[in-house]
């Protein structure tokens, strides 16, 4: 193995953006939470051993053995056209209604943000997230030095009339706001949902400012219970149809190795989102797309929802119980109908980086909130996910997070 350098030798070289995209103290922690000893409510990793393998064993060896001249060659900027036909039908379970002309398939859900990024932002341009906002969302528009601003939320979801307040004092700018990311659906990272009465709100003030919504929806057919609401894309499709940029990707209902995602968005913007695919990486990886096409062909891969939900539905519950057993007096939690996340609010005077370094040495990890703000609020707040581990480490999990919770409340009254 080489030497490891510890002077960087070249930071004379690299472009200003470098500067906001800096490696987070967070993430030096976190690193550690993907050791198999710790109990990790820290990443959103979907249960991908519930998927059959022989299956995708089955549909790998048939590729090869028939169709391996197109899914081991390069392909189409836009997409392999006949998975493009199956997530139309993905789509249609949620009410969104497309075609195939109105997607580009992206590298995961990721990649769809980076290319609306690079497509929309130049240096200095204002755009509008929830706040808390997916940190992958912060970071893509971070790399193109968009200026942040983020508009809190309650158990309804983003806080309409703070959006409005901001859009008319921004309105007599020169491009106004750029676009309004969201996460409508059980968001990463608060679990929450914007009420159908928001998402219209939300929508009236993009046409009246001539602005765009993305709406980035991994989660919304995770739902654990209640019923569904109307995507805002739905809602645009009733009008002009043009306000809205959908996107999804197949890492949650699907696997994430795949990397796959896409975008539904007008065809003047899918022009520019196909420049912006083939400068980065020519086309997404064919053969992925292909096996990704087989399993959605054949119509047992809505069985596998079902059993997702179930899985994911008992984890919940079971972090829910095990946060009224050892957290209820202490913190409060929002109560997601769906998706893998929990947002947790400690009091005030403590400090979740804190909690998340005592955690760590007693083999625990989550996600401080400040890594889900551009403007570093969220100390006193942590994303929790639920999806990925065991119900016996569930419960042994919070009951440490809540004994070091407890621990340091102690010691800051005994300071007082
Ligand atoms: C809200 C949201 N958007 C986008 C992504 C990116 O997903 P991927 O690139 O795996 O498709 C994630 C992943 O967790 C997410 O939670």
């Amino acid at each position: 193995m080489s030497k490891k350098i510890t002077f960087d030798y070249w930071k004379h070289l690299y472009s200003g953006r470098m500067e906001g995209m800096v490696s987070s103290e967070i993430r030096d922690l976190l690193s550690l939470s993907a050791r198999p000893d710790i109990i990790s409510f820290a990443g959103g990793l979907p249960e991908v051993r519930a998927l059959n393998h022989q299956k995708l064993e089955r549909y790998i060896k048939r590729t090869l053995r028939t169709d391996a001249e197109i899914s081991l060659q390069y392909g189409n900027s836009t997409g392999y056209y006949p998975l493009r036909t199956r997530l139309i039908d993905v789509m249609a379970l949620e009410g969104v209604s497309a075609d195939e002309e109105d997607i580009i398939i992206t590298a995961g859900g990721q990649q769809a943000l980076d290319l609306l990024a690079k497509i929309f932002i130049d240096p200095g341009d204002t755009i509008i997230t929830e706040a808390p906002s997916y940190t992958g969302a912060l970071n893509a528009f971070k790399a193109y030095e968009a200026n942040i601003i983020g508009i809190p939320i309650d158990k309804d979801g983003i806080i309409v009339s703070e959006v409005e307040k901001k859009l008319n004092k921004l309105s007599g700018e020169k491009t106004g706001v750029k676009f309004i990311y969201v996460v409508p659906s059980f968001s990463n990272p608060s679990g929450t949902t914007i009420s159908l009465k928001r998402r219209k709100a939300l929508l009236d003030l993009a046409r009246k400012h001539n602005t765009i919504i993305i709406e980035d929806n991994p989660y919304g057919m995770l739902r654990y219970e209640g019923k569904a609401i109307p995507t805002i894309k739905e809602l645009d499709s009733k009008g002009d149809n043009r306000n809205v940029i959908y996107v999804s990707t197949l890492s949650k209902l699907f696997a994430p190795g795949f990397r796959i995602g896409w975008i539904v968005a007008p065809h003047l913007i899918l022009e520019k989102l196909t420049l912006g695919v083939q400068s980065a990486i020519l086309c997404n990886s064919t053969f992925s797309q292909r096996i990704a096409y087989e399993y959605f062909s054949d119509p047992s891969w809505k069985n596998n929802i079902t059993e997702f939900i179930k899985i994911y539905k008992n984890r919940r519950d079971t972090m829910f119980s095990a946060l009224e057993e050892n957290l209820s007096s202490i913190a409060t939690w929002s109560k997601p109908k769906g998706g893998f996340f929990i947002w947790l609010k400690v009091p005030d005077f403590l400090n979740t980086k804190e909690i998340l370094a005592d955690a760590v040495r007693n083999k625990v990890a989550f996600v401080p909130g400040t890594g889900f703000y551009a403007d570093g609020r969220g100390t006193d707040s942590a994303r929790i996910a639920f999806c990925t581990e065991s119900r016996e480490n569930i419960e042994k999990g919070i009951k440490i997070l809540a004994k070091i919770i407890k621990d340091k409340i102690r010691l800051y009254k005994s300071f007082k």
